[in-house]
């Protein structure tokens, strides 16, 4: 099963990732968590010109939805796809709703054209249950401090945060039976329980 994490930064994503790894590793699942960009030697490369580690860069967002589906790409062949082949759960922290929801809401660039390329870059792989961590995009961005930032988080403004967290919405709700969407104000203990739960339950229909 292939589960994915979606919503804006600062929601707590990777907090519920690791609690729910630890909860299916040890009900004796194999679990391969992954993050974009990134998590393959090239597309940690990719994710260093696409946040801006080590100085900063200027991207047209057609660049950038060209480079977080070079990583992608990269990241479905060579970890996602052996890992679901062996049985195994792999969680990712992101996947191509980011693009669609950062690039296209966010950004303005047209979603059909955005789908084409995460269709060639996945392969047309899609997650079985992606989980939206919803959350006013003010308040996750209060949340993350100066230097964790990254370029996303400092370099657009509020109202661009606000259509990326409005386009998370818009996507879950025209795909309700893949989306679970998830208060991410509510107490860390309370969330990872609904995500729990959500998990077991998509889990159980898959036996
Ligand atoms: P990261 O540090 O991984 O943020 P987070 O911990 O919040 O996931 O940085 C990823 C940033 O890149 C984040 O601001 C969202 C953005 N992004 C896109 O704009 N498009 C994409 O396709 C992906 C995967 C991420």
């Amino acid at each position: 099963m292939f589960i994915s994490f979606e919503g804006p930064d600062g929601s707590g994503k990777s907090t519920q990732i690791e609690l729910l790894a630890t909860e299916l590793r040890e009900s004796g699942h194999e679990v391969v968590t992954v993050r974009e960009p990134g998590g393959t030697p090239a597309g940690e490369k990719v994710r260093a010109i696409l946040l801006g580690e080590g100085g900063t860069v200027s991207v047209d967002p057609r660049a950038d939805a060209l480079l977080f589906n070079a990583s992608r790409a990269q990241l479905v062949a060579d970890v996602i796809e052996p890992a679901l082949a062996r049985g195994a759960i792999v969680i990712a922290d992101r996947f191509a709703d980011s693009t669609l929801a950062y690039q296209g809401y966010g950004s303005g660039l047209p979603l059909d054209a955005l789908r084409a390329i995460i269709t060639f870059a996945t392969a047309g792989r899609t997650p079985d249950l992606t989980l939206l961590l919803d959350l006013a995009a003010e308040e996750g961005l209060a949340r993350k401090s100066g230097s964790g930032r990254t370029r996303f988080e400092d370099g657009f403004d509020a109202t661009f945060h606000a259509r990326v967290a409005d386009g998370f919405r818009a996507l879950a709700a025209a795909e309700p039976t893949r989306w679970r969407l998830l208060d991410a104000s509510a107490a860390p203990a309370a969330l990872a329980a609904q995500i729990s739960q959500a998990v077991q339950g998509a889990l159980a229909t898959r036996r």
